[in-house]
């Protein structure tokens, strides 16, 4: 009911794919046999989405005609996905001789917000909600972190980043980042205007996943207050984050949420709450240019206030993927 008044006329279609199987990603491992992987993704007739992308963009003719640079995305992410209303499954990646995985599955638009932060040579990031811990293999795949810190308040989910971090990464990569158990609210008592990058995915209603398992589901009576109280822990865990990045630096805040709640209000009273309880300025970044860039893959929403969000459809059943950076101001 909240959804069809959020979404309108829209709802059915987004209604109908959140209940159809899903699409996924095949983010490359670039530490692993990568012409292999390609070659073997290719013979599926996949494409790199973000290559296919920036290419299409920079022979358009309002790129030749001199218009907008290209969108400033954190570099060397490659990722192999099944055209719009292609349907196909891609299997589970197998390890190679030295027992690396070549690719790992995910929801394609997970990588929306990573690309977003703009990962830069020399940058030292902060994943604060890091568990199991796709996005943040994702962000090592950019080679561009100096240091990186995987934080995450559940010490079970770790384990599973852990994990992957030992089947996609050699010892040189991982000896660069450290796993922290704490709760992220609380990161300024371990440090604050650090970090260059800091990428805030918060724990959510995650809508595809409520709709389809009973399993540990946030809409079951005995978890009314956990669910009722999300948008100000997602408050709260996006401040620490904005404390937590350097003055210049850059936050990305995403849930896979469509609940407006959850996304536009969460970004817009954290920027109140920063600027008023701490005194920290902080700017809404325009990302429309994922919309134009990313339009092939995703189905995106028009309409959000701050923020991107892509939206379930049909013939391209990713997300649902919410997606806001902030800057804090020098
Ligand atoms: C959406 S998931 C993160 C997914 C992860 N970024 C990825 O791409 O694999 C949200 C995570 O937030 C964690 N979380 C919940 N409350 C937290 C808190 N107060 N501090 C830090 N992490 C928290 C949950 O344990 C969960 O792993």
């Amino acid at each position: 009911m909240n959804y069809s008044m959020q979404f309108g006329p829209l709802w059915p279609s987004i209604r109908v794919s959140l209940l159809s199987e899903r699409k996924y990603g095949a983010l490359i491992n670039n530490f692993s046999q990568v012409d292999r992987v390609v070659r073997d993704l290719e013979g599926l007739c996949a494409t790199d989405f973000i290559y296919a992308a920036q290419n299409g963009w920079l022979d358009s003719p309002a790129e030749q005609a001199g218009g907008e640079g290209p969108a400033p995305l954190s570099p060397n992410i490659k990722c192999y996905t099944f055209s719009k209303g292609d349907i196909s499954r891609f299997s589970p990646a197998r390890p190679d001789t030295v027992g690396t995985l070549g690719y790992y599955l995910m929801d394609a638009a997970s990588l929306l917000p990573v690309l977003a932060l703009n990962v830069q040579p020399g940058h030292l990031v902060l994943d604060l909600c890091a568990a199991p811990g796709g996005k943040t293999l994702a962000l090592l795949q950019t080679g561009c972190c100096r240091h990186l810190t995987a934080n995450d308040i559940s010490a079970s989910r770790i384990k599973r980043l852990h994990q992957i971090l030992h089947s996609y990464l050699p010892r040189t990569v991982r000896n660069n980042v450290l796993v922290s158990v704490w709760d992220g609210r609380d990161w300024e008592q371990v440090e604050k205007d650090t970090f260059d990058r800091v990428l805030v995915d918060v724990p959510c209603t995650t809508d595809r996943h409520s709709v389809m398992e009973d399993d540990n589901n946030l809409f079951t009576r005995v978890r009314t207050k956990e669910r009722k109280q999300l948008p100000v822990l997602q408050m709260q865990l996006l401040v620490a984050g904005i404390l937590a990045v350097k003055p210049g630096g850059e936050v990305v805040y995403s849930t896979c949420s469509l609940s407006q709640l959850q996304n536009e209000y969460v970004v817009e009273s954290a920027i109140n709450v920063a600027e008023t309880q701490f005194g920290i300025g902080v700017h809404v970044e325009d990302l429309s240019c994922f919309r134009r860039l990313f339009q092939d893959t995703f189905s995106f929403y028009a309409e959000c206030r701050v923020g991107e969000l892509v939206l379930p459809h049909l013939t391209a059943n990713f997300g649902p993927m919410y997606f806001c950076k902030l800057c804090r101001v020098q």
